[in-house]
């Protein structure tokens, strides 16, 4: 296991399910770990138990992501208990609670999971990024999805945010162009979560992704072994970590691009 031993990270939506498993994994590699997510007591006791399993310093933070205010006085707390911040994991998250198509989605709860993705990653970038361009270090980590790449008609809202969390990511890579800092997808495929257990689509599924993957490959960005990568999706559960640290990307590989209908299509 790699040592990060030193560094500091931030996840979101730390409390259950894939954030639990990140803040455990990357304490568990020598981070001092913050973790943040609305309902306080969930959060502290999560925290707490990783602190207690891993001998690992965290730090609990009630924060929603949606709110200005309140990312920004959660990341002033972090920074100033933990100090910077090398590694911005963006894992909270909501999912359509109604599985209907979208003229039939309630509209305050189809922006309340856009925005959980989508103005929740633009308000912790806001916050930590420009610390991090200062230092010429960090990593942002965005958690991505198959709907990253292709939409389900009961989970609309999901399938935009996590869409519309790409380009975020690819937008915050190319603008960090010469610098140390670097942003990523990555998606965790399918892991057994409040979630995911949740979903009507997984109801009966047994073939989870181990969260032991998704934890690997985070903790590999962290550790500056794939910054060839930034910019693009990396997908834990199916992408060999061998294999992404020996090749190089070329062109817009693992970026969203519209496909050419073929030799002909003048957008080709
Ligand atoms: N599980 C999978 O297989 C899977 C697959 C693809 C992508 N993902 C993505 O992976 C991430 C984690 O998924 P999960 O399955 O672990 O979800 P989960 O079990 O529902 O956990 C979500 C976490 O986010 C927090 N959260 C939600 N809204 C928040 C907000 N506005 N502010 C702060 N914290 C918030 C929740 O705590 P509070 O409710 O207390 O705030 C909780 O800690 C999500 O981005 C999800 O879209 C998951």
């Amino acid at each position: 296991m790699a040592s990060l031993s030193g560094q500091v990270a931030l996840v979101t939506g730390a409390s259950t399910g894939i954030g639990r498993h990140l803040v455990e994994g990357l304490a568990a590699r020598g981070m001092a770990v913050a973790g943040v997510a609305r309902t306080e007591d969930r959060l502290r006791t999560a925290m707490a138990e990783v602190a207690e399993a891993t001998g690992a310093r965290t730090l609990a933070v009630a924060a929603d992501v949606t709110g200005r205010a309140s990312v920004e006085a959660a990341v002033a707390e972090v920074v100033a208990e933990l100090g910077q911040v090398d590694l911005l994991v963006n894992n909270a998250g909501l999912i359509d609670e109604f599985e209907v198509p979208v003229w039939e989605a309630d509209a305050d709860q189809w922006w309340e999971v856009v925005s959980s993705h989508i103005r929740g990653a633009q308000l912790t970038i806001r916050a930590l990024v420009p610390w991090m361009v200062l230092r010429n270090r960090g990593r942002v980590v965005n958690i991505a999805s198959g709907m990253s790449t292709r939409a389900n008609p009961d989970y609309s809202a999901y399938s935009v945010a996590k869409t519309g969390l790409l380009r975020l990511t690819e937008s915050l890579a190319t603008a960090l162009e010469g610098s140390d800092v670097r942003a990523f997808d990555v998606a965790p495929g399918v892991v057994d979560t409040p979630m995911t257990r949740s979903m009507h689509m997984w109801q009966g599924f047994t073939d989870w992704t181990p969260p032991e993957r998704v934890v690997e490959l985070v903790a590999a960005i962290a550790a500056g072994e794939l910054d060839q990568w930034s910019g693009r999706f990396l997908r834990a559960g199916a992408d060999d970590l061998e294999d992404l640290r020996a090749v190089p990307p070329e062109g817009a590989a693992r970026q969203l691009r519209l496909r050419p209908h073929g030799d002909t299509d003048p957008l080709g």
